[in-house]
């Protein structure tokens, strides 16, 4: 099999499309030969290095993809050969609670990640994804799907009518627009340029706010919803938005910290938080279980993930480069297998 490996270090320098041996499913397990991968913002902290020591090299990288089942080992059932399953982005989480090593059980670091021709995976960390989705399409959820989904439905679970600030229109966000809509909530989105408000508009968001023209976003949601503020924020700008987030969060609302693209230290001023009683609420992407659900409820919302470009597997490389540049509108996608 082919994939591509960081070996000896991180860097687009040692990033190097390798010759392995064949993976074979073991007693419990099943062979996934690979269709497509998608990128996320983690994805280029690994490759600087950034991820902490226990993310080494040499790594397989990228933690979203599917793949068909094309083989499996003893004892799997339910998995036919042929079916189309993503695995989860966490292999030791299954649902409740996470467990205390979360993070050793991650897909992309520390684990071997998904840009490869075939992987092997426990039957159990694979979720079947809806038919209407390409294979692109389909390999965002295990990481950008999840994590709005988790942010929207995690108790307390979102309610229709909720007023909902989306931040950004990156992977998450764009995925977590369409299910706050398909819940029935009023959906705000923050924008950095015209172009991408009126394509955030087509996917359904109530109002768009270009952050460019209106560098008082705050100000602006909070005069969109009487004064109030809205209900749950999905806040994923980090240190330099987390202030404004809380000045335009009702009483009592909900802050859910998804994402620092702005910085990891923010300034947070306590008594704003502690007079209005928010809540500030962390997501770590979502466990198998969540998995599941968010693919039964894309499949019966008809709901497709914004793609925004797809590169052959050859050109992995540049997918990163281009995620460096944020200027695609959606998820950057790797075929694999043509
Ligand atoms: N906690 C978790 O489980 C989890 C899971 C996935 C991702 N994340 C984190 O969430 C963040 C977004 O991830 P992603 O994969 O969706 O990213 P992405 O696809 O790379 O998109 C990033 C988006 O951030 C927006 N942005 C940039 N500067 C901003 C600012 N000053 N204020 C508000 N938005 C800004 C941009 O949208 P506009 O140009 O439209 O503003 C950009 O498209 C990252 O920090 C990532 O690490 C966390």
């Amino acid at each position: 099999m082919k994939a591509w490996r960081f070996e000896g270090g991180f860097g687009f320098e040692n990033l190097r499309l390798v010759e392995l041996p064949d993976p074979v499913p073991g007693a419990g397990e099943v062979l996934l030969e690979m269709r497509a991968a998608a990128l996320n913002y983690r994805d280029l902290v690994v490759l600087r290095g950034q991820h902490g020591r226990r993310v080494q090299p040499p790594l397989i990288p990228l933690s979203d993809g599917v793949g068909v089942v094309a083989a499996t080992g003893p004892g799997v059932t339910g998995l036919p050969p042929g079916t189309r399953v993503c695995p989860a982005f966490f292999q030791h989480w299954d649902g409740g609670p996470p467990p205390d090593d979360l993070e050793a059980g991650r897909l992309g670091g520390p684990l071997d990640g998904v840009l490869a021709t075939a992987c092997v995976f426990p039957a159990a960390t694979v979720v079947p994804v809806p038919d209407h989705l390409s294979d692109a399409e389909a390999a965002t959820l295990p990481c950008a799907g999840l994590t709005a989904w988790s942010a929207l439905m995690a108790a307390p679970q979102i309610c229709p009518g909720e007023v909902v600030l989306v931040l950004g229109t990156g992977g998450v966000a764009l995925m977590a627009v369409q299910l706050a809509k398909a819940a029935g909530a009023r959906v705000i989105v923050t924008t950095s340029t015209p172009e991408r408000a009126a394509q955030v508009a087509g996917l359904g968001a109530d109002l768009v706010i270009d952050r460019g023209a209106t560098p008082d976003w705050a100000a602006c949601v909070r005069a969109a919803t009487d004064g109030m503020g809205a209900d749950r924020v999905l806040e994923l700008g980090g240190a330099a938005t987390l202030p404004d987030t809380i000045r335009c969060t009702r009483v009592g609302g909900q802050i859910i910290l998804i994402g620092n693209v702005t910085g990891n230290r923010a300034e947070i001023f306590l008594p704003a938080i502690l007079t209005r009683q928010l809540t500030l609420r962390a997501v770590t992407v979502g466990s198998r279980q969540g998995l599941a659900a968010l693919s039964r409820a894309i499949g019966q919302h008809g709901l497709r993930p914004v793609v925004g470009q797809t590169l052959p597997f050859a050109k992995a490389p540049d997918a990163f480069r281009i995620l460096e540049t944020q200027s695609v509108f959606g998820n950057i996608c790797i075929r694999i297998g043509d």
